[in-house]
């Protein structure tokens, strides 16, 4: 059966409680649907006061999972249609198009000339730790920089600039980011219990992602840096379609394991027309303190080698410092510190490598 069959079959195939076919609803409330590979974001109408908010999105999202090629599923939930229209995509009668579509951006954040996402497909390999001090080195250099924490599963970023606890405020129902460092930054990790975001579904991802977008006060300037959760899941997929990336920045140890992975991440980000903006490679080397000798402790230049498979810049490389470690869980990062030291000149160095693509030099 082709896909767009299938997409029908799946939305007939949803009764509400009350035994009423959801497409036979009035007004309707499947608003758009947009398909791309094995993604799929469904745009429902719901009023703020209606039952159906509970279990009808999950019921949808388990429907639509049955469709062969589809995998991955994003649920928005608006109160009315948007008016520009801009998701009414197609509609449930005819919901799919055989050949996968562009996904159509709303794009958040124009105010910014570049949104990046630092992402990584392997754990652990330091992109929160590059996204602080690549933020800070770019603030260094006077740019008007924006950090968000879009790691819904884990946001490290309170800790990392110490603003572990903090909520922002709130002014005319919009939050305002918190101020660190000279930039303006906000987390999930601001907004709910350590440990709560866990356990959240695709569709609640997309919906607290869209809304720390959407009911943000962000003030725009040169650059909107983005700190992604590892790997390439609903996040990633789910940002991909509510702003319109510059491109991505991908961060990975010089491992084989980490390095496979970063290649997967980088192939999913051109799947979404999103540019690679470069490679950073981290945790390169440990410069022994006493004697000065460099150990390769993850192997080396891995990630030069795999830029060129990916036909991609090599932005720079970071060595495994104490101070890296330290500042980031005191809250202090490393670029707020003043020291200088081979880390230090690495994100500088990062810093122009990165204005340097964007200008296309
Ligand atoms: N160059 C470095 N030198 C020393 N420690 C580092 C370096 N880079 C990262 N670290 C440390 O490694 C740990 C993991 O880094 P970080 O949290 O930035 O990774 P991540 O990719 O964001 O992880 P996650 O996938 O969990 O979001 C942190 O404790 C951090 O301080
Ligand atoms: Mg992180």
């Amino acid at each position: 059966m082709d896909i767009e069959r299938q997409f029908e079959a799946a939305f007939s195939s949803i009764t509400l409680d009350n035994g009423q076919p959801l497409v036979s609803v009035e007004p309707e409330i499947v608003h758009g649907c947009v398909v791309n590979n094995d993604f799929a974001k469904i745009t429902l109408i719901l009023p703020e006061d209606s039952p159906l908010r509970g279990s009808l999105p999950a019921q949808i999202e388990a429907e639509i999972k049955k469709v062969e090629q589809i995998e991955r599923v994003a649920i928005e939930v608006l109160a009315a249609p948007p008016e520009n229209n801009q998701s009414s995509q197609s509609q449930p009668a005819q919901p799919a198009q055989a050949a996968p579509q562009q996904p159509q951006r709303t794009a958040y954040l124009q105010n910014y000339e570049a949104v990046i996402a630092v992402a990584s497909g392997k754990g652990g390999v330091g992109k929160s730790t590059v996204s602080v001090n690549l933020a800070l080195a770019l603030t260094q250099k006077g740019y008007k920089v924006s950090l968000f924490d879009a790691d819904i599963y884990g946001p490290s970023l309170p800790i990392m600039t110490g603003r572990r606890g903090e909520k922002p405020s709130v002014s005319e129902n919009r939050l305002i980011p918190l101020e660190s460092f000279g930039m303006h930054t906000l987390s999930i990790g601001n907004l709910v219990e350590e440990n709560d975001a866990v356990i959240w579904r695709g569709p609640m991802v997309h919906q607290a992602l869209e809304q720390l977008l959407r009911d943000t006060n962000w003030p725009g300037g040169d650059f909107m840096i983005i700190d992604l959760p590892p790997g390439t899941g609903d996040a990633q997929l789910s940002l991909s379609q509510l702003c319109e990336f510059t491109g991505a920045i991908i961060v990975s140890t010089p491992q084989d394991v980490a390095l496979i992975d970063a290649v997967k991440a980088a192939q999913m980000f051109s799947k979404v027309e999103i540019d690679i903006l470069g490679i950073v490679e981290n945790m390169s080397f440990f410069t022994c303190p006493k004697c000065g000798e460099e150990t390769p402790i993850f192997s080396r230049h891995g990630a030069e080698e795999a830029c060129k498979k990916l036909e991609a810049p090599f932005l720079g490389a970071i060595p495994i410092e104490l101070q890296v470690r330290v500042g980031g869980d005191e809250g202090k990062p490393l670029m707020a510190s003043n020291l200088d030291s081979p880390a230090t000149t690495a994100f500088k160095n990062i810093a122009d490598n990165l204005v340097k693509v964007l200008e296309g030099e």
